[in-house]
């Protein structure tokens, strides 16, 4: 039976998702893939983005944490910002920070509306600073054949050496405006979340707060279950129906019956119409997959664009599709009509390419982080799962991984850096002013901090909500949880500010 190694990524899959058992390293792409699994079309739509903020590029340092002369090397490291709103510095107002994640800044940038929304409120100049080796902020004078061909340049590659860039960055941003009093807020969406996280409790005399959203920082093994991924995507469904869930489950099986019989690949071609390049049952399970995570993810509740143009509560669209009774018996065409929900919500897709192509939004590169410190443990699938039952296995993994990039992971160190387990009693008594928020939809909430840890390491949990709305413009259709949730994030960031001119007017 194929072992579903699903959902490492939180944005997008990595070789690991169309890997089984039965999948030969020989049939992976030369390097860097990110898998045979791709949106037909892509979704850098938002073009306003080039309205929203001015790029910048600061000469960054290589290697923080290394005073070897090759070290010193330097990249040009993208920023964007916008100061339409900012109060300035003499009224020392504030500098809200987005810690880039795993992909070109703009999207996350265009993707992050709280900011932009929030602003004019709290007159607040925006600074959304890339994660180095994604984007523009390539190192090795930009040229991503170098930077990307080995262990020798992406090991620079780490979350540590993003964060000490957001640092070194924040502080000569704050220096050139002369606003080294203003207080500086980090804001995140998943890794991007884990990292405003791990800013404030690393960097507390740069940043006084982060609203870390969506941010599973306690999917490390041995704190989360390698079934809480797979258990919530199915939940989700099962919500919907327990006939949709009964069909998605029911379909592996048939999809590699049918597979495995003379024609019918062909007849699995047609029946989820595929382009005629290139088609095997493996990857068409990871091309439903795919769709049933993402969805799963994004399940909100508005019309979006973030990882495929959807509609509002796509999931509940996917279990229409499937539980429409004209499909008759047929699972194929039920399935196809969930597919239709992530792939073609625009209408425009002629057929469904399942042939590898990279991702439109430079995620790809997560695979690497995901074969050296961000080893988080997704894919188990327990009995009920709406996947194929399946292990997580550490061991296939670091297989996979030495295979690939020649690299041994490190499992613990991400936990030995930042900690994690017992996340309560370690930060009841230390650091302070951090949001975390989740909704319960989204497979991630699994891992992330879900409880009030002390008066100022608040949770905000959103039963309906999925990953990282809260952080997403806000529109007129917006529901009232949605609503509610914004406006604590606010008032609560309000306090940190308010209690930080009190300490400052109280010192000088
Ligand atoms: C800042 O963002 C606003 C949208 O909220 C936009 O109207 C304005 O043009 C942007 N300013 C800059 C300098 O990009
Ligand atoms: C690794 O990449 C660098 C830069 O492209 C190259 O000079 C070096 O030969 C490569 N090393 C190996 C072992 O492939
Ligand atoms: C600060 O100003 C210096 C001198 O103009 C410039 O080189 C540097 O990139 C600026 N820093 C940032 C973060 O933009
Ligand atoms: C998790 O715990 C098990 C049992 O104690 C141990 O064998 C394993 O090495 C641990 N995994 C990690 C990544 O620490
Ligand atoms: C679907 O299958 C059930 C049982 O296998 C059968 O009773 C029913 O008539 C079928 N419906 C259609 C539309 O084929
Ligand atoms: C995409 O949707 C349009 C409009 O519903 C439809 O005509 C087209 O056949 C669909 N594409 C595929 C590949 O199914
Ligand atoms: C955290 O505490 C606040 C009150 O300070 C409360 O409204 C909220 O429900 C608590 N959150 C959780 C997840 O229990």
């Amino acid at each position: 039976m194929r072992i579903i190694a699903v959902g490492i990524l939180f944005l997008c899959f990595s070789i690991f998702s169309s890997l089984s058992s039965t999948v030969s390293y020989a049939k992976l792409p030369p390097r860097f893939p990110s898998s045979v699994v791709r949106p037909v079309q892509l979704s850098l739509a938002t073009k306003r983005g080039t309205k929203l903020y001015k790029a910048k590029y600061f000469t960054q340092i290589l290697d923080h944490f290394n005073f070897n002369p090759k070290s010193y090397q330097t990249f040009q490291h993208r920023y964007l910002i916008n100061d339409t709103y900012w109060g300035g510095p003499k009224k020392n107002s504030p500098i809200f920070v987005y810690t880039g994640n795993e992909g070109d800044i703009e999207w996350f940038a265009q993707n992050t509306g709280f900011m932009f929304d929030v602003a004019p409120y709290f007159k607040a100049l925006l600074v959304f600073v890339e994660h180095r080796f994604y984007g523009k902020s390539i190192p090795f004078g930009g040229d991503k054949d170098i930077a990307y061909s080995n262990a020798s340049t992406v090991g620079y590659l780490t979350s540590t050496q993003a964060l000490a860039d957001y640092a070194t960055l924040i502080i000569d941003l704050k220096k050139n405006l002369t606003a080294v009093d203003s207080p500086v807020v980090v804001f995140g969406g998943s890794y991007g979340g884990m990292l405003a996280a791990w800013f404030r409790l690393k960097y507390p005399h740069i940043a006084i707060g982060a609203l870390a959203s969506s941010a599973p920082i306690l999917n490390f093994e041995n704190i989360t279950s390698p079934y809480s991924f797979n258990n919530i995507i199915t939940q989700d469904f099962r919500s919907e129906s327990e006939n949709c869930y009964k069909v998605i489950k029911g379909s592996w099986e048939q999809i590699e019956d049918t597979g495995s019989r003379s024609g019918g690949l062909e007849l699995l071609r047609k029946s989820f119409r595929i382009c005629k390049n290139y088609i095997d049952a493996d990857a068409l399970e990871s091309w439903l997959t795919t769709a049933f995570i993402y969805t799963a993810m994004t399940d909100y509740p508005t019309p979006t664009n973030f990882l495929n143009p959807l509609p509002a509560y796509p999931v509940k669209q996917m279990c229409k599709a499937i539980d429409d009774p004209t499909a008759g018996n047929d699972t194929f065409a039920k399935l196809y009509g969930a597919a239709n929900v992530y792939y073609n919500h625009t209408g425009t897709a002629t057929c469904f390419n399942l042939a590898y192509s990279p991702d439109p939004h430079g995620l790809d590169l997560w695979s690497w982080q995901a074969c050296t410190e961000m080893i988080m443990p997704t894919d188990g699938n327990n009995q009920d799962s709406i996947f194929p039952e399946s292990q997580w296995s550490y061991s296939q993994r670091a297989a996979v991984c030495k295979g690939f990039y020649g690299v041994d992971p490190r499992p613990n160190w991400i936990t030995a850096e930042f900690g994690g387990h017992d996340i309560s009693r370690v930060l009841k008594r230390f650091g302070s002013n951090i949001i975390f928020y989740n909704g319960l939809r989204d497979p991630w909430s699994g891992g992330g901090v879900l409880k009030n840890i002390s008066k100022t390491i608040v949770a905000i949990v959103a039963e309906q909500g999925a990953h990282h709305v809260d952080l997403r413009f806000a529109t007129s259709q917006d529901p009232k949880w949605l609503q509610q949730v914004r406006e604590r994030e606010v008032k609560i960031i309000s306090n940190w500010i308010s209690q930080y001119y009190q300490d400052l007017a109280h010192h000088s």
